[in-house]
């Protein structure tokens, strides 16, 4: 009864009402409309959100009674309010231009001790007669309805989106409605910490397998599952010849400074004779995952003789935004999944009859730094930048070969160490060097030189799934360009990209 459900109607921001809720001490989680009437006829939230989305009210038959015949708190956020506006016997009226972008909003009845704010709006159709027993509480600039209450009871409705940092007093607004609900702000690292323990007590006796990165993930997941389950606990790192200096580096200090149990498999040869000649990417992703699965595999079978038995479990730090279904108004069914493709050791627990164990699967990223944190484990592994499971093998662009992984290895660590010097690392979300297979004229000594280019990323993101590239200090490209120019052979030119994503992605390949 304390927690506050989100459901997801198809706005692009649904998440970060949940990110800020979880901010605030709440706990708050994602629903689909079908999931959560499944869900309502089994218990109740302590508030429930229907969030924004990109249709109109007139195109949505579904039945929403079960909203709003539970006695329960429920908060509409522009599409979730003119639900309720029509629900309730309101008129709504189907718009033409709409309202998009800031808006002023205005207090008709004091609620919060703010009276006017700048709102953020992205709306065509709204509400422009109140259902019987409704008030207006707020209304925009232009005169609309931008925030209703159902007089006597906690429902509201909201024009604008709270969530979105354009609006001003935005987290005191959602957190208003929580404390009207009389919700307890519980959601705090140690209870997080106890609910994540929890997952981990299904195990018992049994043995975990974990493919271990060494990135934030796993290794909180690792971490969390070791204080546990201790010696039952054994993390693989897959060693598949694509990996950067700082990551060989970083395990060893791993495998030094914390008490988990780390074997290093060294597959360079394997990976890197299957890719040789390789040049298409989505073909280099299949065979990374494939030759990962096939590793541990082989580890697996290798332990059962050695060891005398059989993993029961497979750990992975699978995250939140992986697991949620979330709307799309793209989808004829309304559905879509968002798990990425990067799960290299997705295809194991089939193959090898493994049961999941995904400690994380509740947890934003920043929880899971919390969690790290919490665990007493050191800031700089928690805020390591994202590194793709394939590795360097999508950073070299066409076919991958020695002297190709040489550079990228060396212009990465002359990257990463002129970020960290500069105090700049964890400024940025993540930084990378690419391999471009192209000769270009250069002059080296007395010489004229025919030699490739490297490519440096690094760009600002919240989730990966939009960037930007950073605005790095010039004397900083410099460093890094001239390091690489005289500390690379066969680069004599490095160029930065200026591209944001969309439209580029964050990879180049
Ligand atoms: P893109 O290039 O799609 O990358 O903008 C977004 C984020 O995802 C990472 N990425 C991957 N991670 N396997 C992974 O584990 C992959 O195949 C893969 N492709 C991209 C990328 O590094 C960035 O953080």
């Amino acid at each position: 009864m304390n927690d506050i459900w989100i459901v997801d109607f198809g706005s692009q921001y649904t998440q970060l009402i949940a990110r800020i809720y979880r901010e605030l001490g709440f706990k708050s989680s994602i629903f689909t409309i079908k999931d959560s009437l499944k869900a309502l006829r089994e218990k109740k939230p302590g508030l429930l959100i229907l969030s924004g989305g990109p249709q109109s009210v007139f195109e949505d038959s579904n039945d929403y009674t079960l909203f709003f015949n539970q006695d329960i708190p429920v908060l509409g956020i522009c599409y979730g309010m003119q639900l309720i506006a029509q629900y309730f016997g309101g008129k709504v009226k189907k718009g033409k231009i709409g309202e998009y972008g800031k808006s002023r909003v205005l207090q008709t009845q004091k609620i919060f001790s703010f009276t006017s704010f700048n709102a953020w709006m992205s709306h065509s159709d709204h509400v422009e007669v109140l259902p019987d027993g409704f008030s207006k509480i707020l209304e925009s600039e232009n005169g609309l309805v931008a925030g209703i209450k159902k007089d006597d009871t906690n429902l509201w409705g909201l024009q604008f989106h709270p969530e979105v940092i354009h609006t001003e007093h935005g987290k005191d607004i959602l957190a208003y409605f929580a404390e009207k609900s009389n919700l307890e702000n519980t959601w705090k690292a140690k209870s997080i910490l106890n609910e994540c323990l929890e997952t981990v007590s299904q195990v018992g006796e049994e043995k975990v397998l974990c493919a271990f990165s060494g990135g934030v993930d796993s290794l909180v997941a690792a971490t969390l599952a070791h204080q546990k389950i201790g010696s039952n606990l054994y993390c693989f790192f897959v060693d598949h010849g694509l990996l950067r200096l700082q990551d060989l580096d970083h395990i060893e200090v791993l495998k030094k400074e914390t008490n988990l149990n780390i074997e290093i498999i060294d597959a360079k040869k394997e990976f890197l004779s299957l890719l040789d000649g390789v040049d298409d990417p989505e073909q280099k992703r299949k065979i990374i995952g494939k030759t990962f699965i096939e590793v541990f595999d082989k580890k697996v079978k290798e332990y059962q003789i050695s060891h005398n038995f059989k993993f029961s479990y497979l750990l992975q730090g699978t995250l939140y935004p992986d697991v949620i279904e979330s709307t799309s108004p793209h989808k004829k069914d309304g559905k879509s999944v968002t798990i990425k493709s990067h799960h290299n050791v997705g295809g194991l627990p089939e193959k090898m009859n493994l049961k999941l164990l995904e400690p994380l699967r509740f947890l934003f990223k920043d929880e899971v730094r919390m969690m790290g944190k919490e665990l007493g484990l050191d800031e700089k592994w928690l805020n390591r930048h994202p590194f793709p499971g394939p590795g360097l093998g999508i950073r070299i662009l066409g076919a991958i070969d020695k002297e190709k992984i040489r550079q990228v290895q060396l212009s990465d660590q002359i990257m990463f160490e002129e970020l960290v010097n500069a105090d700049f690392y964890n400024k940025c979300w993540q930084s990378l060097t690419v391999h471009i297979p192209q000769k270009t004229v250069g002059v080296k000594g007395d010489g004229r030189a025919y030699e490739e280019v490297i490519c440096v990323r690094i760009v600002e993101s919240r989730d990966g799934m939009t960037a930007t590239w950073s605005h790095i200090p010039y004397d900083l490209l410099d460093k890094i360009s001239s390091r690489i120019t005289n500390e690379v052979s066969g680069i004599t030119r490095v160029v930065y990209d200026i591209t944001s994503k969309p439209p580029g992605t964050i990879e180049w390949e």
